[in-house]
């Protein structure tokens, strides 16, 4: 962020001075007391099990320069005023939820918006790069990483920190060294990724696709449509807007948008284009097509679903004046950077586990089981080791046994599905086992006894579901090999 004083934060967010005159040097914001450092400013949220307020002093003797807060604390701070219901203190109201029942937390956040807003206003030099989409935007902000910063120094953030904390927190470790600014914008509901980017606008922005991640909430994936496209209508005419040309509902965004339009996909009318591509080991190789030429590359990352993830990295990086050759080449030496992502891990008794139990929809099911049988590559016993995927709605009946199909007509040998009986049990005449088990536990004893050397596992699932606990014994019940 720019250093400011605590009294200019006061004035920026509209909070007071308490206990100080507002002549410290603010340099940095954490919401975790245990990461203060000096020059921090520590922000006082409520929580789950404890409040930040408590922690006010321990922050202090950590260094801090000061304490953003919603009530007083015995410490130099600024207090902030209660946060009208609207805008992002509404979306923090739902987000923080029972751990905020006077709307305290939901005044924080608000203040850290205004604040990140102010920091990046103040960085003429700072290109911000908006991503979202129902499914890869973790993944696409890891590549556009990976990307960008050969050109220029680059912030973004660690995991998937995109909501009203971890947008604003993460907008504020820009300085005046960064170039890039890498954002995720999430939604869980109309309006919302309207408020982040109302925070911290982008100026180039990235919708990937339009899935049924969140439909529960949403209701229709028409309404999923509507709030991605948010993020482009956020643009101004000196914008970027970097379309999907392959997906019908990301692609009419460009009349949402008064930014000048990009798009990318395997369509030959893309402006970023990927020819050729074919999967080793389900890892895809592709000649990248852009304006300014073409060059070929092979990703390490494993999936075809990152070609597309690939592709738009590619359009920004171009947009920001990289060379084919220079993308190709970050591409092709990006690894897996954040957790549980088609995390591929050989193991020494000749098991492959693919650890992509951070999260589930039905695309990315389908997106995971495709890599899984191109990574079996034919000759190897396929697993599929799934769980619940949440937040469908109506349509998670449907949504499971549509996966269940996909996973016995891609050739999946076996389908291990943990505590979701939704899978349903396959036609007496398949070609895949279907099983149920009941947890975790239950899971593991049938992996334990039967995996053998050459198989291959899947294990995903929505978070909650803590399938990660199966990949995770699967990996370290034996020395790994590398991935
Ligand atoms: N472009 C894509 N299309 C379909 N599935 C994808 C795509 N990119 C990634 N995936 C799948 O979705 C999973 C989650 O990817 P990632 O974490 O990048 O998405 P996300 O949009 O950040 O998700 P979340 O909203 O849960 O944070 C991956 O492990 C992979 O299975
Ligand atoms: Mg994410």
């Amino acid at each position: 962020m720019i250093e400011m004083r605590l009294a200019d934060v006061a004035a920026v967010v509209g909070g007071r001075l308490h206990r100080t005159g507002g002549d410290e040097r603010v340099t940095a914001v954490e919401f975790d007391s245990r990461a203060i450092a000096p020059g921090g400013l520590f922000l006082a949220l409520p929580g789950e099990r404890v409040d930040g307020h408590d922690f006010a002093a321990a922050a202090m003797a950590a260094g801090a320069a000061g304490v953003l807060a919603a009530r007083e604390v015995d410490a130099p701070s600024v207090i902030v005023p209660p946060a009208p219901r609207s805008g992002l203190a509404s979306m923090a109201g739902t987000y923080l939820a029972d751990s905020d029942p006077d709307g305290s937390g939901a005044a924080v956040l608000a203040a850290l918006a205004r604040l990140a807003g102010h920091s990046v206003a103040a960085l003429p030099d700072l290109t911000v790069v908006g991503v979202t989409g129902s499914s890869g935007k973790t993944s696409t902000k890891d590549l556009l990483a990976a990307v960008l910063d050969p050109l220029g120094a680059t912030v973004a953030p660690p995991g998937s920190l995109n909501n009203e904390l971890g947008l604003p927190w993460t907008a504020l470790r820009a300085d005046a060294g960064t170039r890039h600014l890498v954002l995720e914008y999430s939604a869980r509901g109309p309006r919302h990724i309207a408020t982040l980017a109302a925070a911290v606008p982008p100026r180039i922005a990235v919708v990937l696709n339009v899935g049924s991640a969140h439909l529960g909430e949403f209701g229709s994936v028409g309404a999923i449509a509507v709030a991605k496209g948010e993020l482009v209508e956020a643009l101004g005419p000196e914008g970027v807007a970097v379309l999907n040309a392959d997906d019908p509902a990301v692609a009419s965004m460009a009349t949402r948008t008064s930014a000048r339009v990009v798009t990318f996909g395997r369509s030959r009318t893309a402006t970023v284009r990927a020819q050729d591509v074919t999967l080793d080991a389900g890892r895809a190789r592709f000649t990248l097509v852009g304006p300014a030429g073409r060059a070929s590359v092979a990703l390490r990352l494993v999936g075809e679903h990152h070609v597309g993830n690939a592709l738009a990295t590619a359009a920004v990086a171009f947009e920001l004046g990289a060379t084919p050759d220079m993308v190709a080449a970050a591409l092709g030496s990006a690894v897996p950077v954040s957790r549980w992502r088609m995390e591929v891990t050989d193991r020494s008794d000749g098991v492959t586990v693919i650890n992509d139990a951070y999260n589930a929809n039905p695309e990315s099911m389908r997106a995971a089981l495709a890599a899984l049988v191109a990574h079996g590559g034919g000759a190897r016993r396929i697993w599929a080791v799934l769980g619940l995927m949440g937040e469908l709605g109506d349509s998670a009946a449907d949504a499971h046994a549509g996966v269940a199909s996909a996973a016995r007509d891609g050739a999946v040998d076996e389908l291990l599905a943990v505590g979701c009986p939704a899978y349903g049990v396959p036609p007496e005449d398949g070609a895949t086992r279907v099983r149920h088990v009941a947890g975790v536990d239950g899971a593991l004893a049938v992996l334990r006894a039967e995996l053998g050397p050459g198989d291959v596992v899947l294990v995903k699932a929505s978070r909650a579901a803590g399938l990660d606990r199966i990949a995770t014994a699967l990996t370290t019940a034996l020395p790994a090999g590398t991935s």
